[in-house]
């Protein structure tokens, strides 16, 4: 074997590429920061909503986020753990999330799914979900909040069955009910772990200690029924539960689950160990040239996400990209695929909390920061040789709408480079209304805060203010004629019913207020055929 072969599989081997999904406030940023102290990223672990006064939480970014106190952007943390290197890549936890969040999804290897007790799965756990489970990689659950009073979990156990469809296989189980937990079984070690008593409020790592099963002590600290409550549920999994099964967890089939507390360091350790031990290192990706295995030598990469002025100090935009294959090093010439340039990687960056630094080589699953120099779109493929391409991201259909204009018209060209730049970002997606002047454009999101993120960015960036008006529709739908005759607004019946519009290439697309609207269109348009995405597109 080669010696470069023999590098880059030692590489792909050490690396975990990751991101955590959660409903907002299951815990998410907490375990995050937890998972980054224990790998010796950072010493001091803080909260940021339970903390105000002290620095943000690690992963917070762009100014807007300070201002509101949540995380919009996806930001990257790299640490080492155990002779592992360990990618996280953060997704946005808020009720208004945006595409970003989907499309950070397309770049990791396994997700990790947080659930807060008390509260099961929660929608957007659910729609996150939805992604991970459509593109069939591994789900590992973490039952968050057991500090506190919260289901029983046997019952999460179920919810996540009939719930979210998928099969879960606890790795270590609760001992104690009713949020009176004191540690935790784990079931593949056969040992006890008791909760120690915590007084740094989770700040340092957590000593806990362990015992054997049959270990008296344990039975006496815990309690007879908390005891007898133990033996019974190891045996009922034991006996009825599924058995751990590897190819069904790589499949996204069977989720291995870990219960602990985040804020008090509880069960973190046990589960970033095991997390480590059964997660898949950087896997081969589909491309037009069927798959491209991560030990190949050609080097090769797709952008899932752009970013302007992440830091007012570097008024710049990055392209973050996705290592596929071979290895990266900077200063090296790479064909951009969709343009046919031949691009030098001259100042690649990576990320550690607030703080970048310029990087000489990266492997398979890391993930690098590259100066845009305006020609990247999302999902657009890099490589040593122009042989192929990945594969397209999916499309996320827009819910939310809004008409933007410039308020000030004689801004209007700042205006439509900045809503062009961001379109082509991925930020939005736009269209025009049928008929209506070129000054008046729908922007359609997949959350609300998006628009929030348009008007800051084009305040910051474009120095443009804009009027937002927002739009009664929720629902989207690409329109065909069975017979391919051009769909306009004069021919469709009820198109008075929502708004008529073209996306940026020109395609028929019309705004309905919800279902029962879009009913109607179905019943009195027989020819139509109607997409939640571009006919040429997949959804996700
Ligand atoms: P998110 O990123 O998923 O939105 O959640 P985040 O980590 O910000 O946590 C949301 C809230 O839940 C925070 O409380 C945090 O301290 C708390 N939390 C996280 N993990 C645990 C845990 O294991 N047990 C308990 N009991 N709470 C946890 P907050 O209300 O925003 O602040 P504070 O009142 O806790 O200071």
């Amino acid at each position: 074997m080669s010696a470069i072969q023999e590098e880059l599989d030692k590489e792909i081997q050490k690396r975990r590429t990751f991101a955590i999904i959660s409903h907002p406030d299951a815990g998410k940023t907490t375990l995050t920061e937890k998972l980054l102290l224990y790998g010796g990223a950072i010493h001091l672990a803080g909260s940021i909503k339970s903390r105000k006064t002290q620095r943000h939480a690690v992963s917070d970014w762009m100014e807007i986020e300070k201002q509101r106190g949540i995380s919009v952007t996806s930001s990257v943390l790299q640490f080492d753990y155990e002779g592992c290197r360990i990618n996280i890549l953060d997704t946005p936890g808020h009720q208004d999330f945006s595409e970003d969040t989907y499309r950070t999804l397309m770049a990791v290897d396994s997700a990790v799914m947080v659930l807060d007790i008390a509260k099961g799965v929660e929608a957007q756990t659910k729609k996150l979900f939805k992604v991970c489970k459509q593109r069939g990689i591994p789900i590992f659950t973490f039952v968050n909040k057991l500090d506190r009073f919260g289901k029983a979990p046997l019952d999460i156990m179920d919810e996540l069955e009939h719930v979210l469809g998928i099969r879960s296989y606890p790795m270590d189980w609760p001992i104690g009910t009713d949020g009176k937990y004191m540690g935790v079984y784990d079931r593949r070690r056969k040992k006890i772990e008791l909760f120690a008593e915590d007084s740094s409020h989770g700040q340092s790592e957590r000593v806990s200690e362990t015992f054997e099963p049959d270990d008296s002590r344990v039975r006496e600290r815990v309690g007879e029924s908390a005891w007898e409550a133990l033996q019974d549920d190891i045996m009922l999994l034991d006996e009825a539960g599924e058995d751990f099964d590897e190819k069904m967890v790589a499949a996204g089939e069977l989720t291995p689950m870990f219960f602990g507390s985040a804020m008090t360091n509880f069960g973190v350790q046990n589960f970033l160990e095991e997390y480590i031990r059964l997660a898949p290192p950087p896997q081969p990706r589909k491309s037009s040239e069927g798959l491209i295995a991560p030990d190949s030598e050609e080097f090769s990469a797709f952008v899932f996400k752009i970013q302007a002025n992440m830091n007012p100090a570097h008024r710049d935009r990055l392209a973050f990209i996705r290592i596929c294959s071979g290895k990266f090093e900077r200063n090296m010439e790479v064909w951009h695929e969709k343009s046919g340039k031949l691009l030098k990687l001259a100042q690649p960056q990576q990320f550690l909390a607030q703080d970048r630094q310029i990087i000489d080589t990266a492997y398979p699953g890391d993930i690098v920061g590259l100066f845009d120099p305006g020609v990247f779109g999302i999902g657009d493929t890099i490589c040593q040789q122009r042989k192929f391409k990945y594969e397209d991201f999916p499309v996320f259909p827009p819910e939310k709408f809004a008409r933007v204009s410039a308020k000030d018209t004689m801004k209007r060209k700042q205006f439509v480079k900045g809503i062009e730049q961001l379109t082509q970002e991925g930020a939005i997606q736009l269209f025009q209304q049928a008929g209506a002047g070129a000054e008046s454009y729908i922007v359609g999101t997949v959350g609300t805060l998006q628009f929030e993120v348009l008007e800051y960015r084009l305040k910051n960036e474009y120095n443009v203010d804009i009027e937002l008006n927002m739009q009664p529709y929720e629902v989207a739908r690409w329109l065909a004629y069975e017979d391919g005759s051009e769909v306009a607004p004069a021919s469709l019946k009820g198109a008075d019913r929502g708004m008529f519009v073209y996306d940026r290439h020109g395609n028929p697309v019309l705004l309905v207020n919800n279902e029962w609207a879009l009913g109607w269109i179905t019943d009195n348009n027989p020819d139509l055929q109607l997409g939640t995405v571009p006919f040429d597109r997949k959804e996700a």
